[in-house]
């Protein structure tokens, strides 16, 4: 398989000058700032050059200490890959079918909120991109468009994720993607309280956001986001009515944490209503993956939400194995991923499938749908070139006798 990508610089029409005025004058002066993006980390770094630090910390902030954000990178280092050799990998694939839909990569876009105040616009963005690459997208309940817009707008296999903390409010919820024509549905359920972002809470990020001194100064030095922000400020837009017309009766009508009494009879109520594909996600415990199927869900999706809610969680990726041998349905999998290769590391352990949440982000706050895109492409590239350095043709075939032994060993008992 071969993959176009385009050159981030000359590509995508910032363009020499382009950055120059696009970015801002601190880009001249920043000199970790990648004039080529090969990587994730190439577009993590143009990410936090084109956005004002305190968003740039919304996006990339973990909670509490933070380590269960760094662990989630870090445990892929763990693992390594035990080749075969002299085996025909002339035409490889990484195209799966997942409940019953075919798609290009095994990997897709999660639910990720306030992608509007990355850019604007950025969920239509971000959906188009998928379906340009053949991929599943995840609208979240606080997306900046709406269920009925990204429906309008993109023909594709889209999914719909779910907060319940009121249970009328997310029955309405439902029914409207339902409509609209959604094939999944995600019901979050690893946010009982906030996790506590204390890059959030030193910046003093709301939104809408306040206009201190200090985000003024932030606004001034990123001119170009600065702009985006001021034409197109950010929605909640599943919670626009004529009640809620801003954004500050928006948030007041959306809030994001689960209801408390929330429980498997809540989620078999849930099940009920939506005669389509269902996951629950959120799951870091084997024997919840099962009861989640036992009370009618179609798979789950492992994830501790990128490190934002449990500062001290483990790793999804160090259930996995224990939850595929109790569970014959689909495991979905996120948190942490940014290489192909952890994206082969997690199928050989099991999974069916990954969900992307800050790599795409960094893409589309680089550029838009464009840097998505490109993004998508990266990892497609590097997942194909895995497959052929591993002797596997097929992603499909992926198992785990393609990583060694004592690092799958050593990865489930950190
Ligand atoms: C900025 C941001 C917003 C998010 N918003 C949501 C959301 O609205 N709903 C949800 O289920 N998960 C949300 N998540 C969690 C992601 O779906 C996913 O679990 C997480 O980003 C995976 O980790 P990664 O970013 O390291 O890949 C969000 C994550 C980020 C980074």
């Amino acid at each position: 398989m071969s993959i176009s990508r385009r050159d981030f610089l000359l590509g995508t029409g910032f363009g020499a000058a382009g950055l120059v005025v696009g970015a801002g004058l601190p880009t001249l002066l920043k000199s970790d700032v990648p004039s080529v993006a090969l990587n994730v980390f190439d577009y993590q770094k143009l990410a936090k050059n084109r956005l004002p630090g305190i968003v740039f910390d919304y996006l990339e902030g973990g909670s509490g200490s933070e380590r269960a954000l760094h662990h989630n990178l870090a445990v892929f280092e763990k693992l390594s890959f035990k080749p075969r050799r002299l085996v025909d990998i002339s035409h490889r694939k990484q195209g799966i079918t997942l409940f019953g839909k075919p798609q290009t990569s095994p990997f897709m876009i999660g639910p990720t909120g306030g992608n509007s105040a990355l850019w604007p616009n950025a969920d239509l963005a971000l959906a188009r991109a998928a379906k340009q690459a053949g991929i599943p997208f995840t609208l979240s309940t606080p997306a900046g468009n709406s269920i009925e817009e990204v429906a309008k707008g993109v023909d594709s296999n889209k999914w719909f994720q779910l907060y319940v903390s009121n249970r009328e409010q997310s029955k309405v919820l439902a029914k409207r993607a339902l409509t609209a024509g959604y094939t999944t549905l995600v019901l979050t359920i690893d946010v009982a309280v906030n996790g506590l972002r204390e890059r959030d809470q030193r910046n003093g990020f709301k939104i809408p956001m306040d206009m201190t001194p200090s985000v003024i100064l932030d606004g001034i030095t990123h001119p170009r986001w600065s702009m985006d922000y001021v034409v197109n400020p950010p929605q909640l837009a599943n919670f626009v009515s004529d009640n809620a017309a801003d954004i500050e009766a928006q948030t007041q009508a959306m809030n994001r944490n689960l209801d408390a009494t929330f429980d498997w009879a809540a989620l078999r109520q849930l099940r009920e209503i939506w005669p389509r594909t269902l996951l629950v996600k959120g799951i870091l415990n084997a024997d919840d993956a099962v009861q989640c199927i036992e009370n009618g869900a179609d798979g789950i999706i492992l994830s501790n939400h990128g490190g934002r809610q449990l500062g001290e969680a483990l790793s999804p990726l160090q259930v996995l194995a224990e939850t595929r041998r109790k569970v014959d349905k689909p495991i979905l999998i996120d948190s942490g991923f940014r290489r192909g290769a952890d994206i082969i590391k997690a199928l050989a352990l099991g999974a069916n499938c990954v969900l992307l949440g800050r790599a795409t982000l960094y893409g589309v706050a680089a550029n838009g749908q464009e840097g998505v895109s490109d993004v998508i492409s990266i990892l497609q590239n590097e997942i194909d070139n895995i497959l052929a350095q591993i002797g596997c043709a097929d992603v499909n075939s992926l198992n785990p006798s393609y990583l060694h032994e004592d690092s799958v060993r050593l990865m489930q008992s950190i």
